[in-house]
């Protein structure tokens, strides 16, 4: 552990020194401004604030955050995204409205917090964090920009969702290596399986995350009426890590190496081909096997076009052998290790026995999955349970949950799978003749 950790206790102590010596004034405030040569550096030396020009452009100005004491400029965040400036003439500044301002050489407003009915004697500070925040006299808080996140995800941000009002904190992709301005990528939490994070193209999901059992997401106020659900990563080595959604929408978990010069990719996502969003059509499961993925029917289920299935193409998934009787007659199959499906709807604090009969007593409802789930101090058991078809579904051995999918009662099973094997030993068997009297001929 300790081997482990003193490189970057070095790296820290350097960067300590760096700002003994190198800065002056970290804060912005209105007698204070910086220009495009100027920077200014969090108190540890950790980020620095300033202008920047992307990729290979040098037209173009945008304000922004990065690591003080990378080589690689690695910016984590940008101001005025859809408003460059297009010289050397501007300045950030705090306004004598309050606000923090990018005026050019006009004195054209490019960017600003835009806040209202704030007090007039505010300063503007870059912490350690990386969070560049607008304070009043007593030190309270009324702009940050953590909560106006671009590309990148530090640790202690919190991507959420205003559940009543829909308002996000999301990251969003640059459109390309030279603009920052807001491209079609977005990550945040699902709007519509509220415990759950998604990568999306416009309105379209291009990945999800599996859903929250701990930890990672706590709900601030009472689930029902409020709120504002709130996740927050939980990483152990805090400032040295980061999430960045790039502009082709993967989202990259790196690590700073610890030489401290740059960064090494711990993760991406979709991970793999059955990460990506719906590999498989309804009541089929995605497996990997090497590094193409096969789709496998639930028990039960039959391919809906076996033609199209023998293809391998399975978009149009699997039907249900029998029909449910959609009474208490009906029982549940236990699926291992599965990344859940998507569309869910949660039932708080219920035990395993009151899912599955809530599960049992609705109509619709076609599986269950049951958990404790543990965030910030508030510790419950969140119920999952599914209407119609189950979507999304992949075998995953090192992340998975138990899903319990509902199907036609006990004495109806074995023959069901008797029945199943037959024919699956039929058509097979159908198959390999006439490939071999196509061979023949
Ligand atoms: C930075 O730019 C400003 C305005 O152009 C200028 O007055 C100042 O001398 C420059 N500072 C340095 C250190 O180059
Ligand atoms: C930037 O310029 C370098 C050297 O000219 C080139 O190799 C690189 O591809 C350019 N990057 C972009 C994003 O255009
Ligand atoms: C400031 O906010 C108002 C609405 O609240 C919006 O119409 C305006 O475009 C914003 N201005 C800037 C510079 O972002
Ligand atoms: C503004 O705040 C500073 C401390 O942050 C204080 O010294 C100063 O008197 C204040 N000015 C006004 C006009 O309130
Ligand atoms: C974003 O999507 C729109 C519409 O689908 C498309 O026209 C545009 O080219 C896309 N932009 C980028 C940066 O991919
Ligand atoms: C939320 O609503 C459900 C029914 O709508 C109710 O049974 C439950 O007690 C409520 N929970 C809280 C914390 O108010
Ligand atoms: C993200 O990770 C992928 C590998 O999965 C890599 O190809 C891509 O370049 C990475 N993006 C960035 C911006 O580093
Ligand atoms: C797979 O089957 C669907 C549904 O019949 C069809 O629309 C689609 O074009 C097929 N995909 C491929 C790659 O053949
Ligand atoms: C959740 O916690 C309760 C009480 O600690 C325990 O009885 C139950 O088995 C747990 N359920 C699951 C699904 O882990
Ligand atoms: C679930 O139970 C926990 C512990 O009793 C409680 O703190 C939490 O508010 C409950 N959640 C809901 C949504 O009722």
């Amino acid at each position: 552990m300790g081997q482990r950790f003193l490189p970057y206790l070095i790296w820290l102590l350097i960067s300590s020194l760096y700002w003994v010596f190198c800065v002056a004034d970290n804060r912005l405030h209105p007698d204070n401004r910086i220009f495009v040569n100027q920077t200014i550096t969090s108190s540890g030396g950790i980020f620095a604030l300033g202008f920047f020009s992307p990729g290979n452009s040098t037209e173009n100005r945008y304000i922004g955050i990065w690591y003080n004491s990378i080589p690689e400029k690695t910016v984590v965040w940008v101001a005025n995204r859809e408003a460059p400036l297009v010289d050397a003439s501007g300045v950030l500044t705090v306004m004598a409205d309050g606000n923090i301002a990018l005026i050019d050489g006009k004195g054209v407003l490019l960017w600003s917090s835009n806040l209202t009915g704030i007090p007039v004697n505010t300063s503007a500070v870059l912490l350690d964090s990386g969070n560049f925040v607008l304070r009043d006299s007593e030190e309270n808080v009324l702009w940050e920009s953590f909560n106006q996140p671009s590309d990148t995800y530090l640790p202690t941000m919190d991507i959420s969702l205003n559940i009543n009002t829909g308002k996000s904190i999301d990251l969003t992709a640059w459109k390309d290596p030279q603009d920052p301005s807001p491209g079609n990528f977005s990550f945040g939490l699902d709007r519509k399986s509220l415990l759950q994070l998604v990568v999306k193209e416009g309105s379209k999901i291009l990945w999800r995350s599996q859903p929250w059992r701990a930890r990672q997401a706590f709900v601030v106020g009472n689930f029902n009426t409020s709120d504002t659900l709130i996740l927050s990563f939980s990483f152990t080595e805090k400032v040295l890590s980061l999430y960045t959604l790039d502009t082709s929408g993967r989202l990259n978990f790196s690590f700073l190496n610890p030489r401290g010069n740059s960064w090494s990719l711990m993760s991406s996502f979709p991970s793999n081909a059955c990460d990506i969003y719906k590999p498989c059509g309804a009541f089929s499961f995605c497996k990997l096997e090497g590094s193409a993925h096969s789709c496998r029917c639930l028990e039960g289920f039959e391919p809906t076009n076996m033609k199209e299935w023998e293809v391998r193409n399975f978009s149009r998934g699997c039907l249900r052998k029998v029909p449910l009787r959609l009474n208490k007659k009906d029982e549940f199959l236990r699926y291992e290790t599965m990344k859940l499906p998507d569309d869910f709807s949660i039932w708080w604090n219920r035990t395993a026995e009151q899912c599955m009969t809530g599960c049992l007593d609705d109509g619709q409802c076609t599986a269950y999955a049951i958990a404790n789930f543990t965030g910030g101090d508030r510790i419950g058991s969140r119920c999952l349970v599914w209407s119609g078809e189950l979507i999304d579904l992949v075998k995953a051995p090192n992340s998975g949950e138990d899903l319990y999918v509902r199907v036609a009662s006990a004495q109806l099973a074995p023959t069901v799978a008797v029945v199943a094997t037959l024919l699956m030993g039929a058509s097979f068997f159908l198959l390999f003749r006439k490939r071999k009297s196509r061979k023949g001929k």
